[in-house]
Parts: C-alpha cells; sequence; structure tokens
C-alpha cells in the first residue's frame, strides 16, 4: 500500500482542498501518514498570499531534495497557490518536483497516480463546480464546503484572482445534496467556504442558498467565510438575524480605515459605507461578533491613513482581527506603484494595531461574563486537561471543567464564569 503525506499552507480553502487531495489518494488505496519520510508521495498544498507563507514552502521543500536523490521514486506533488503561480517555473527552482497541479485542477491527481506519469495541470477550469472529488474530512462534526470557487475583485494587492480564477458557484442542489449527507453523517456543524462567500449566485443567491440550508434536518449551526463588505446587503443582515442556524458571527475584513487607501486597494467601499454597515449589523443583531483583516503599510499609506485605521478598530470595536504587514506580490498592481512602505515602518503600524485591538478583544470578551452562550462541545481540550472545549455562537473559544457530564456534538447553554483575550470559561447555568 502506498503512503501520502500532505504539507498544507494557507486558508481554510487550502485545508479543505488538502481533504479532497486525501480523498481522491485513499480512493486509489493509498494511506496517510504525518511524516514525509515514511511517505512514497508527498504533497505540498502552497500558500501564495504574503511573501513570508511562500519562504516556508521553499525552505520545507527544500528539505525534499536530499529524501529525493535517496529514493528516486519518491513522488513529489506541488499543489495549490504557488504551483499555479509559477507554473513550470517551479522546475527552475527545484527541477526534483514531479507534479505541479493548480487549485481548479486538485482531479488530476488522479491521473499521476494512475498512469505513474508526471503532470503540469495550471489551466483554468470553469468545470470545477461539478467536479464529483471524493473529501476525506479531518473533523466529523464541523464540515467545509465550497460554496463558490475564484475572484473577480482585483483588489490590487492580492494574488488570488490570479490562483484562482474567475468566481464560480456551484449549483445550489449539489450543495444541499452535500449538507444533507454530512447531517445524516452526524456534522453538526458547516462552513461555507468562499474567497467572496456573499457574492454567491447561481440558481439561488446566497440569502436563498442560506434559507434552504437552514432546513436541513438535524443540522445545528452555519457558519460562512469570507464577506465581502460590497455585498453585504440589508437582506442578508436580516437572514442572519431570523435564521436560526445561521450564527451570529461575520468575518468582514475592513483592510484599511482611511477610504484614500482603500480606493488605491481597489476595493470599491469608503470607510463610511463600511462603517454604515457595521452600524447595521449591531443595531439588527445586537449579539453579533465582527471579526476583519487588516493590512498595515500598504503603498503610500501615511502616518494619517495608519492613524485613520487605529481610530476605524477604536470606533468599530471588533472581536478580533487578523492583520499583516503588507507583501507585494507578482503580478499585483500594488507591487508596482510609487511610495512602498519601509519595513521597519510596517512593523511598527503592525505593532501598534495589535496593541490596540489586544485590549478591545480582552474588553469585549470581559462583558460576556456572566451571560448565557450555547456552546456546541468539540470535544476534550488538548491544551487544558481536564477540560472540554467547545465554540458559541459568535465563534468563541470556551473550555469548560469535565467534570459536567457532555461529549462531542453536543449543545449545551453555559454561563460563563472567566473571560481572557482568547478564550472563555464556562460553567453549566445553576
Ligand atoms: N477573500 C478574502 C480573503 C483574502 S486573503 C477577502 O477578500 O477578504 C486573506 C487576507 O490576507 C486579506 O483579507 C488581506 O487582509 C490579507 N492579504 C491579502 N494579500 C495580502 C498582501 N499582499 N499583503 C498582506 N496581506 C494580504
Ligand atoms: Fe483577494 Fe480582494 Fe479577492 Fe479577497 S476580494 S481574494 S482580498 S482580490
Ligand atoms: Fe493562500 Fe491561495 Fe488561500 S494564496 S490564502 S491558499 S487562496
Amino acid at each position: 500500500m502506498r503512503k501520502y503525506c500532505i504539507v498544507t499552507f494557507g486558508c481554510q480553502m487550502n485545508v479543505h482542498d488538502s481533504e479532497k487531495i486525501s480523498g481522491i489518494l485513499k480512493a486509489e488505496g493509498c494511506a496517510q501518514t504525518d511524516d514525509p519520510r515514511n511517505a512514497d508521495i508527498v504533497i505540498f498544498n502552497t500558500c501564495s498570499i504574503r511573501q513570508k507563507a511562500e519562504q516556508k514552502f521553499y525552505s520545507e521543500l527544500g528539505r525534499m531534495k536530499a529524501l529525493k536523490k535517496k529514493r528516486p521514486d519518491l513522488q513529489i506533488t506541488v499543489a495549490g497557490c504557488i504551483a499555479q503561480q509559477e507554473g513550470r517555473n517551479l522546475l527552475k527552482r527545484a527541477s526534483f518536483v514531479d507534479n505541479i497541479i493548480g487549485p481548479q485542477n486538485i482531479h488530476m491527481l488522479r491521473n499521476t497516480l494512475i498512469n505513474m506519469s508526471a503532470v503540469i495541470a495550471i489551466d483554468d477550469n470553469p468545470d470545477i463546480t461539478d467536479a464529483q472529488i471524493p473529501v476525506s474530512r479531518s473533523d466529523g462534526l464541523r464540515a467545509w464546503i465550497n460554496i463558490m470557487y475564484g475572484c473577480n475583485n482585483f483588489c490590487s494587492y492580492c494574488v488570488v484572482p490570479y490562483t484562482r480564477g474567475r468566481e464560480k458557484s456551484r449549483a445550489s442542489e449539489s450543495i444541499i445534496t452535500e449538507v444533507r449527507t454530512l447531517s445524516r453523517q452526524g456534522y453538526r456543524e458547516i462552513t461555507l467556504l468562499g474567497q467572496n462567500v456573499n457574492s454567491y449566485r447561481s440558481d439561488l443567491d446566497f440569502n436563498g442558498l442560506l434559507r434552504e440550508l437552514n432546513e436541513v434536518h438535524g443540522l445545528r449551526r452555519i457558519r460562512f467565510v469570507t464577506s465581502h463588505p460590497k455585498d453585504l446587503s440589508d437582506e442578508l443582515i436580516d437572514e442572519i438575524k431570523s435564521l436560526d442556524k445561521v450564527c451570529e458571527h461575520i468575518h468582514l475584513p475592513l483592510q484599511s480605515g482611511s477610504t484614500r487607501i482603500l480606493s488605491l486597494m481597489n476595493r470599491k467601499y469608503t470607510f463610511e459605507e463600511y462603517l454604515d454597515k457595521i452600524h447595521k449589523l449591531k443595531m439588527k443583531i445586537p449579539t453579533i461578533a465582527i471579526t476583519s483583516d487588516i493590512i498595515a503599510g500598504f503603498p503610500q499609506e501615511s502616518d494619517e491613513d495608519h492613524e485613520s485605521t487605529l481610530h476605524a478598530l477604536e470606533q468599530i470595536q471588533f472581536d478580533g482581527i487578523f492583520a499583516f504587514k503588507y507583501s507585494a506580490r507578482p503580478n499585483t498592481l500594488a507591487a508596482m506603484m510609487d511610495g512602498q512602505v519601509d519595513e521597519t515602518v510596517k512593523a511598527k503600524r503592525l505593532h501598534q494595531i495589535f496593541s490596540v485591538q489586544d485590549s478591545i478583544t480582552e474588553r469585549k470578551n470581559k462583558e460576556l461574563e456572566g451571560t448565557l452562550q450555547e456552546v456546541l462541545i468539540e470535544g476534550e481540550s488538548q491544551d487544558k486537561p481536564g477540560y472540554h472545549v467547545g465554540k458559541t455562537r459568535t465563534n468563541k473559544i470556551v473550555i469548560i471543567p469535565s467534570t459536567y457530564a457532555m461529549k462531542q456534538g453536543d449543545v449545551i447553554t453555559i454561563r460563563i464564569a472567566r473571560a481572557a483575550r482568547h478564550s472563555l470559561e464556562g460553567a453549566p447555568p445553576k
């Protein structure tokens, strides 16, 4: 039996693609291992979003050279966004790579296994929405589901439109069938995936899809990432409020608090428009958690623009953020702009962003002390022996002493006893 090892970098989309890669290999009779040294097949599922992610991959790939020399029959595949971006160029850097397979062509992996032939598959594949690929999911409770692929937005800093191709939505029936099957198998939570998940449009729009999925028997929670602010409609806010399975959490990347920078980023909204949507979300759904992404040091970002971002964080009070130093990426417009910001300035700004947000996150969590929260139990805590771990509907991690009777998949109401920046501790209500 041939053994395979998958090394995954990047976003949930890639993590889910790795579940598909695993599904294909298992269907061909291969077995999974975590150690590349025990494997006959090694697959790198790569990410190109920032330079750091790319460097991490290249250093891991470098280690494979000696292994391949010792065992020439070892099959090495590069999949994911760097595969798409670099194509054949990868061979110049690492001639020992056998296959290069872009995210739109994962199904091609099967051919390389059966025919034992090298494959370079980086063509656009609009049929990806119909692909019947077996999925080997790593969790039995929560499942990721692609509802749309690609991106049409071309934010000026971003590689995704080049690596994942144009936007394509899956037919609703195929999504609904997948979710029904998952529910029958015992899954309780689904997360709908798309680069701009709320831009979903096939025979149904995103709101229509949510309404259908809300009817699936046995399912408890529906989440979705990532939402683009430009497509966050009043109707979607109403659906989040009224559909009982749709969780009160939205990840809504702001990127910058300066409208001038947002325009250079080609984000298609002003800061005021974004703020207006935040107000509507909070007004209609007071318990909603809002998280975001921020980029520090985009080209031409002045001290004043940066101050606007810090001010925006204070004004909006996100529950949490991901923040990154701007990283110049191949093919993108921003990489060619004048006024690239110095690395030390970027680092300083990023640090300030985190320090403002950290106290907000902590304060927001503290506000939850004493409140009742619905928690989906995920299992025993790996980090803290003697505790179970789960998440609130608002996607916050909660630990609960294991002395209380509970098991994976239970949905229980607990009272938040203590809150810290990264987690909440709960106890059943008296
Ligand atoms: N489709 C989603 C997520 C895209 S990637 C969206 O539109 O929000 C996730 C995050 O990475 C982005 O929101 C952005 O904050 C960050 N990012 C993307 N390209 C980047 C770059 N070149 N440098 C730094 N951060 C970047
Ligand atoms: Fe990248 Fe913008 Fe598309 Fe998000 S919306 S994937 S940031 S181009
Ligand atoms: Fe990275 Fe590609 Fe996702 S660049 S963030 S793996 S879409």
